[in-house]
């Protein structure tokens, strides 16, 4: 029997590269998902196509916990066959199919989105309670895939939920839905550049973290109060110091944007994060700053800010409702002009999380 598997991408509102410091997060999961159709395979294997790709791979079930990286798409599809194996979940004979919405290399998490429907293709009937789902997706992309993500984009795409965003204390993985009020529109503004440094880039970020925290004297940047990081602020370098300023001060942010209401608060504590992202935690780029400075000049738009990990990928943009034509038109206009290339753009609404779609 064919199943058809889905798991979402996700816009990131406020909170950026705060979920490896066991800090707080605001994302909210999208109606661009993955798509995966999870078939019988007569042979004793797993085989796998991107329609994306045009290209399939297949692993015998016995190599499966020895194989190594190939530094392809694949490895996100192996990884989690590998971790559900880790976990103690059984792998069936399958062939799966998949399709994606989700654009690659925009920020939007098109890993995660690929990483948990195939972790529920696989798994099939095997109950995953959903944090171990969203584990699962992230050890794979960590372990196996090698790149030191923290827990946000597997939980958004596992617990997102239609109509509302979700904070995340990435600390004690607890969850909260909050919903943006109703006059405000988002939309994702893809600058159509992915830096091929954003890999290394990030994971000299998450070093710089925990040398912070080092030199602090405690175990994540969540355990340093703004007043406590002030005092000892001089004590440190000057990377891990920029760096750790703008984790503990982005935390701040997501409170205050959790508890507010007003477009114009939510805007300005979006244009915040970007600043501090581009001049504190340097991962934004020409582009992206451009995109922001010029949306934060169109009529009907409260904030933006790079979303994601950075060095590429989308801004978020928060709009009065009713502005978005207008808004598109003009910045589309703008970024043309300035860099010859047309950006895509999204408009974003929150999505339930993942799960099964059909059964036939
Ligand atoms: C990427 C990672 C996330 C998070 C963001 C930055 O999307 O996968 O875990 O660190 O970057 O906030």
């Amino acid at each position: 029997m064919t199943r058809t598997f889905r798991a979402p991408g996700r816009v990131n509102l406020i909170g950026e590269h705060t979920d490896y410091n066991q800090g707080l997060v605001l994302p909210m999961a999208l109606d661009l998902a993955t798509f995966v159709e999870s078939a019988p395979n007569s042979a004793p294997s797993l085989k796998v196509h991107s329609e994306h790709y045009r290209e399939s791979r297949e692993w015998q079930l016995k190599t499966i916990p020895r194989l190594e990286p190939a530094g392809d798409w694949g490895d996100y599809v192996a990884g989690v066959a590998r971790e559900l194996l880790r976990a103690g979940y059984r792998l069936e004979p399958r062939s799966l199919s998949i399709r994606s919405t989700v654009p690659e290399g925009a920020g939007l998490s098109s890993s995660a989105a690929l990483e948990i429907s195939c972790a529920l293709a696989l798994a099939l009937d095997q109950p995953v309670p959903p944090l171990e789902l969203a584990q699962i997706g992230q050890r794979a992309e960590v372990e196996f895939v090698g790149l030191p993500c923290g827990i946000m984009d597997q939980y958004v795409s596992v617990f997102g939920r239609e109509g509302s965003a979700l904070v995340i204390d990435c600390r004690n993985l607890e969850r909260k839905y909050v919903t943006l009020p109703s006059e405000v529109s988002i939309l994702a503004v893809n600058s159509m550049v992915k830096h091929s440094l954003s890999q290394s880039a990030y994971r000299q970020r998450t070093e710089e973290c925990a040398d912070a925290a080092r030199r602090l004297g405690v175990s994540s940047l969540r355990d340093v109060s703004p007043s406590a990081f002030e005092a000892a602020a001089v004590t440190l370098p000057e990377a891990p110091r920029k760096r750790a300023r703008h984790v503990i001060e982005e935390n701040g942010r997501v409170v205050r944007f959790a508890a507010s209401t007003d477009p114009w608060e939510l805007g300005s504590l979006l244009v915040e994060s970007h600043r501090s992202l581009q001049r504190l935690y340097e991962v934004s780029c020409e582009e992206l700053d451009f995109l922001v400075d010029t949306a934060v000049e169109i009529e009907g738009v409260f904030g933006a800010r790079v979303t994601g990990g950075g060095f590429g990928g989308c801004t978020i943009n928060l709009i009065r409702a009713g502005c978005e034509a207008g808004f598109s038109e003009t910045i589309e206009c703008a970024y043309q002009a300035r860099f010859g290339v047309s950006p895509r753009i999204y408009r974003c609404r929150a999505a339930a999380g993942a799960g099964e779609i059909t059964t036939s």
